[in-house]
């Protein structure tokens, strides 16, 4: 990437070169096991057992069966099945500015997408408020924002109810990405899980953006939420292969078992094959042995000393907010009124 003033930057991009561009153990494993052998994922391989193994070993007991895909999307578009199949309803609670993923079936739960031209909001979709204590409708101010943010998805379960409608799954970023890096008020998650299991739908946590160590302190940013909290179905990407197209859905023994007991099983030819999964060991061995965890605490509370060190001198700074490296600035044109500055954003965007 190149700045305005042709400085060239190597690691600043958007969250996929997570251990460093072409890092060189990556790259040799890659190339030893496309030497050695790649193939449809249909056959057998010690790699995709032994790398199963080693990510469900990262996430809490419950959630043991993976299922390798080639993208987020994808990963996205098979947790919508194993959701609805698992008690056979259909609707889905989604969060206001979410983007879940290019497929079809993710832009009807995208409100970031399908919410821009003549796409219309299909009747089994739920857009719940996004719990942005900064900007959205419980601010920090508030008593207990969680509560109230979970309770608009209490009662959107109600409402459904109510036009006889089922809910398979509420699905959401463990900290909204895209939507404007927004960190749920602490409790949210853990209530509104309570909520949609009590309505017979799923848990799914999107990890495509925020997992593999970006937050820092956790693996995954839903371990941000406390031990109490185990979504029924992460979703990882990105990351996950250093560039290389690979992506995951991991998920508990009941809803799997759920999945295949309907006589289809999943089956997907590249996902899961043995280059992607000795390139996903070496990025998993990277990240251990180069404590890029321990990287994303350290450089995330430099940024955010720096940034704030900023937002005392510019007024069109609002809020700086994240967790690691995943950070955000909220540029506004009102301190007071939080009106976003948009004009000025895409102008820092485009610089
Ligand atoms: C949160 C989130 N989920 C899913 C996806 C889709 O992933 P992919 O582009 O690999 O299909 C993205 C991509 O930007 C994303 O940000």
């Amino acid at each position: 990437m190149f700045d305005e003033n042709g400085e060239q930057y190597l690691d600043c991009i958007n969250n996929v070169a997570h251990v460093g561009h072409c890092h060189p153990k990556v790259v040799k494993a890659a190339a030893k096991q496309m030497e050695l052998l790649n193939t449809n994922s249909r056959f057998l391989h010690d790699s995709i057992v032994e790398y199963a193994k080693r990510l469900s070993a990262t996430l809490p007991e419950t959630l043991c069966v993976c299922f390798f895909t080639n993208s987020g999307s994808e990963a996205n578009d098979l947790a919508l099945r194993l959701a609805r199949q698992y008690r056979g309803h259909q609707d889905v609670i989604t969060l206001d500015h979410a983007y879940h993923g290019h497929l079809s079936s993710l832009i009807d739960i995208s409100p970031y997408k399908f919410q821009i031209g003549k796409h219309v909001k299909k009747e089994f979709v739920h857009v719940a408020p996004h719990p942005d204590t900064y900007r959205g409708k419980y601010r920090e101010d508030h008593p207990d924002p969680a509560t109230a943010y979970a309770n608009e998805v209490k009662k959107m379960i109600q409402d459904a109810h109510d036009s006889g409608r089922k809910i398979a799954a509420f699905i959401a970023e463990s900290m909204q990405s895209c939507g404007g890096q927004i960190i749920p008020p602490a409790g949210y998650f853990q209530k509104v899980a309570k909520y949609v299991h009590g309505a017979g739908g799923v848990f799914i946590a999107d990890e495509v953006q925020v997992g593999f160590g970006r937050v820092g302190k956790h693996f995954w940013s839903f371990q941000m939420c406390g031990e109490d909290f185990v979504p029924d179905i992460v979703t990882m990407g990105k990351p996950m292969g250093n560039g290389h197209p690979m992506a995951c859905v991991v998920t508990t023994k009941e809803i799997a078992e759920a999945f295949s007991s309907s006589g289809m099983e999943y089956f997907n030819t590249y996902g899961g094959n043995p280059v992607s999964c000795v390139v996903g060991l070496t990025v998993l061995d990277i990240i251990e042995n180069e404590d890029l965890q321990g990287n994303a605490t350290r450089v995330g509370n430099y940024l955010t000393e720096l940034l704030t060190e900023q937002k005392a001198k510019h007024t069109l700074i609002g809020d700086i907010r994240g967790i690691g490296l995943f950070v955000g600035i909220d540029l506004v044109k009102d301190q007071q009124k939080r009106t976003p500055a948009t004009a000025e954003a895409q102008h820092v965007i485009y610089k």
